[in-house]
């Protein structure tokens, strides 16, 4: 078998490549699906998701390397004409190979610099690349990747079903070779019709199909390319660590509470902390589960709590003279069911612990009121300590939050 093509047989490295860069492509993408919507509620999830997204980015890194040896290596050589005579067939057979060509190439770039851009991530396993030339860590700028390369995902699986139905009605109806000349097969390849070029007119419509995909998400989601966005570090070690990273309007918190209530000697006294401060990023329409970000940090303080307040601000319980400050952040997550809950890590006096908060929310104009409630357990955080009977502080405390912001 020939390396070489000519113009009516594709030669062996023509044939290798785009078998190896099909294999690559059917693994990336449910490799990507599967990464992106893997939940991540558990360490093991966790864990799981973060394998997922490293050999998605691992793979996809090598098929930039195929793709671009690939286009290469098609420059260098003759192409074969088209099988059949039909023009339209043939425009939208050549269209569609150059969309896939564009694909293999802007896929892994923009998944490349989403990835680049951002802090924290599931690693690319090659010893380089985590980092780009000329790409900063900026939140923004890893959004707005995301979103191309998600558009470009749906570009591709287009482009790839309408391949494949084109391979199959060559093979089942035309029954011209089409598929066979691309296989492996020793058997002489027909000799293709003389039909006219359609010059650059394939080119020019797959590129404006892949710069519609590409602006396409600025401009259904306009918030999304207007916003600023919070700068978020997700880390790698929390249970509750996303891939997607902060994204979306910032919203400034006007006013609020964050309460809590205990059960002392059996009756319940609420109290709460007037003071903190908190960076929201909220984006409903931001792709994968994740919607945004909560920062808070909470000036201990100022915790009002009955007649025990001043007894809750010691070594025992909140020792707030040694950590004035609580920090409560972490991914805010839509699910399934289009709940939503702050999957946040809550840090008391250096003690980390993964504590969920299920809110609601109700957007009015630019004005939106968040209200929640979790219970957690105090000895999670070593608050009372002294305290091992329930009959004098029970273990569950109740947190509720209340929160109105503006965009
Ligand atoms: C999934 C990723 C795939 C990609 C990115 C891809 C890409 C391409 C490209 C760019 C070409 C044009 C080659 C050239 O002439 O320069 C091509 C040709 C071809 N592909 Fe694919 N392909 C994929 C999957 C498949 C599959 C699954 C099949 C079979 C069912 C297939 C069958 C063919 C055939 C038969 C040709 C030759 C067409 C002709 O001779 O005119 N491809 N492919
Ligand atoms: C042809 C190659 C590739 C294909 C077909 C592909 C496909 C996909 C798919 C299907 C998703 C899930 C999108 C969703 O469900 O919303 C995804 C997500 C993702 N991919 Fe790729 N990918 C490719 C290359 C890469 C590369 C090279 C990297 C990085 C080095 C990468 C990084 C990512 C990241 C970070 C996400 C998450 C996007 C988000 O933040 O929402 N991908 N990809």
């Amino acid at each position: 078998m020939p390396l070489a093509n000519t113009s009516s047989s594709y030669g062996t490295i023509a044939k290798s490549f785009h078998w190896i860069t099909a294999l690559l492509v059917l693994a990336l993408w449910p490799l990507g699906w599967f990464a992106n919507s893997w939940p991540y509620d558990t360490q093991e999830a966790f864990d799981t998701k973060w394998l997922l997204f490293s050999l998605h980015k691992t793979l996809g890194v090598a098929l930039f390397f195929v793709a671009l040896a690939r286009i290469g290596w098609t420059l260098s050589q003759p192409h074969p004409h088209h099988l059949g005579e039909n023009r339209v067939e043939s425009l939208a057979a050549s269209t569609i190979h150059w969309l896939l060509y564009g694909s293999i190439i802007a896929l892994p770039i923009t998944g490349w610099i989403e990835h680049a851009a951002s802090e924290g991530y599931a690693p690319i396993l090659w010893p380089f690349g985590q980092d780009l030339p000329f790409i900063p860590k900026d939140v923004p700028l890893a959004v707005a990747f995301a979103h191309m390369h998600v558009a470009l995902t749906w570009v591709i699986l287009g482009a790839v079903g309408f391949h494949i139905a084109g391979a199959l009605k060559h093979t089942v109806i035309d029954r011209d070779g089409t598929l066979a000349r691309m296989w492996f097969s020793r058997k002489a390849p027909p000799t293709p019709p003389e039909g006219k070029s359609h010059g650059a007119l394939p080119a020019l419509l797959a590129t404006a199909v892949l710069a519609v995909a590409l602006v396409f998400p600025f401009v259904t989601g306009e918030e999304q390319s207007q916003a600023p966005v919070a700068a978020a570090e997700v880390s790698t070690e929390a249970p509750t660590a996303a891939e997607t990273p902060a994204e979306g309007p910032i919203w400034a918190v006007q006013s609020g509470t964050i309460g809590l209530s205990i059960i002392q000697m059996g009756s319940a006294v609420s109290g709460s902390f007037p003071d903190f401060t908190a960076t929201i990023a909220y984006d409903p329409e931001a792709p994968g589960p994740q919607k945004g970000t909560a920062d808070v940090t909470i000036d201990i303080a100022t915790l009002t709590l009955g007649s025990v307040a001043a007894q809750a601000q010691g070594p025992d319980y909140f020792d707030s003279a040694q950590h004035p400050t609580a920090t409560y952040s972490g991914p805010i997550v839509e699910g399934e069911d289009g709940s939503l809950t702050v999957d946040g890590t809550l840090t008391i006096k250096g003690h980390a612990a993964s504590v969920p908060l299920p809110f609601t929310l109700t957007i009015e104009g630019d004005t939106a009121t968040a209200s929640g409630s979790t219970t957690l357990d105090r000895r999670t955080f070593h608050v009372g300590d002294n305290k091992t009977d329930e009959g004098s502080l029970a273990f569950p405390v109740e947190i509720s939050i209340e929160i109105t912001a503006t965009r």
